[in-house]
């Protein structure tokens, strides 16, 4: 079954979405055609706005564990709550809504206006359904992911699962005829729409679709960095790293000297020694074999707050993974950038949350940062944190890229 191709017609009328960019304009249902005959089955879109009175409905991806703290974000912006499963929820707007923008928080991995789910035991059927929910929009890619199986950290890492894989595969087999792709080596064009699919249960997938910005993760399916899982890194801080960079588009470059502090057993150092960094790795901890003997990486056994500001002197690059509360990892910050001879141009803090409700101070820990005279100060749960957020910044104040949630 699949593999077939799929055709399609439409009803000739059209309707306006209220409280939607003008650009979506939702049609009736296409009627999709397998092998020339209509397919008897396909029922009209199971939900999308036309059935929702005009109010939108948005549809989320977050950690297992994260869906509290989601909640409490989005309720704050005038959404209600909806649908939700472990690692996926959706809302719809109230009248307080501002609706011209999805809502923001730093636990959505990933955000689309939703548009209903398709449900059937028979694949081509589905991605028919899916089809049939993307109506008249043109998105010119489509990413297809599943939601979390389980705690990231804790025995499963969110790196794409053999049942999207799969799915994707069917979907591209059945979008064909219509010209939809998926993005182009998983990463999607900047300013373009997306379509998301969601595998929320094995026959249900959710359907939305989101324009991406100048924020990478809005161009990763589901928010997931594109990295490839491997046998051989030293620890999973590897991922959290190279995503943290990729999320924050640092220019590092080779030879440049950083500072890790908090770097044992070395995960993040051997993803900055890859970049052909210069690394300091401070950590009263031991240090991995590989990255200690490395020539481009010193360690100095200690903790952060003791050393001599001097120490930083070279460093144009600032990461902190130490295991303690944030307040206590940004002062040790603190002392060294406010100082006149260090000059840290990008920083990245982990803050690690004692739980999801420690999150609340995060406005503080922003606005402590950009006090320091930092610009594009943000903070995001990446798919590879624990439960902990990742802050990012740059000096100076002028670099900052916008839309961030600053
Ligand atoms: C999550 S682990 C770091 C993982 C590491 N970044 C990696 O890439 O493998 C936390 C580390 O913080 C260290 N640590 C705790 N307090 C510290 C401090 N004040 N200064 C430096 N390191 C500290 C611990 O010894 C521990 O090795």
């Amino acid at each position: 079954m699949v593999g077939t191709r799929l055709g399609r017609g439409m009803l000739d009328f059209s309707y306006q979405v209220r409280g939607l960019p003008t650009f979506v304009r939702v049609r009736s249902a296409p009627i999709f055609f397998a092998q020339g005959k209509p397919l008897p089955s396909l029922p009209r879109p199971l939900t999308d706005e036309l059935t929702m009175a005009g109010a939108p409905f948005a549809m989320f991806t977050c950690q297992q564990g994260a869906e509290p703290a989601l909640k409490a974000d989005l309720l704050a912006q005038g959404w209600t709550l909806a649908f939700s499963r472990p690692g996926f929820l959706t809302v719809k707007a109230t009248p307080s809504a501002a609706t011209e923008r999805l809502p923001v928080s730093p636990y959505a991995r990933s955000v689309a206006w939703s548009l209903g789910y398709a449900d059937a035991a028979d694949t081509l059927e589905r991605c028919g359904q899916v089809l049939a929910l993307v109506g008249e929009r043109q998105p010119a890619q489509f990413h297809v992911w599943q939601r979390d199986q389980g705690i990231v950290g804790r025995g499963f890492e969110p790196f794409p699962s053999t049942v999207a894989v799969e799915a994707r595969e069917q979907l591209l087999a059945a979008a064909d005829g219509i010209g939809l792709r998926p993005a182009e080596r998983e990463l999607a064009a900047r300013d373009a729409m997306v379509l998301d699919v969601v595998i929320v249960d094995e026959r249900r997938w959710w359907v939305g679709w989101h324009i991406t910005t100048e924020d990478p993760s809005t161009r990763w399916p589901g928010g997931v960095p594109p990295l490839a899982r491997r046998t051989d890194v030293v620890s999973r801080a590897y991922y959290k790293f190279a995503e943290a960079i990729a999320w924050s588009e640092f220019p590092l470059k080779a030879e440049d000297h950083c500072a890790e502090i908090g770097c044992a057993p070395g995960g993040a150092s051997q993803f900055f020694l890859e970049q052909g960094l210069r690394v300091i790795g401070i950590d009263p901890g031991d240090v991995d074999a590989r990255i200690a003997e490395h020539a481009r990486f010193r360690h100095i056994r200690a903790r952060g707050g003791d050393l001599p500001r001097r120490t930083f002197r070279d460093c144009k690059w600032l990461f902190v993974d130490s295991n303690v509360a944030p307040d206590k990892s940004l002062t040790t910050v603190e002392h060294l950038v406010t100082n006149a001879n260090v000059r840290i141009r990008g920083l990245i803090v982990q803050l690690k949350l004692s739980d999801y409700e420690h999150g609340h101070e995060l406005p503080k820990w922003l606005a402590r940062v950009s006090g320091w005279g930092y610009g594009d100060v943000a903070a995001r749960q990446l798919a590879f944190n624990r439960r902990e957020l990742t802050l990012r910044a740059r000096w100076p104040r002028a670099s900052r890229r916008s839309g961030s949630n600053a």
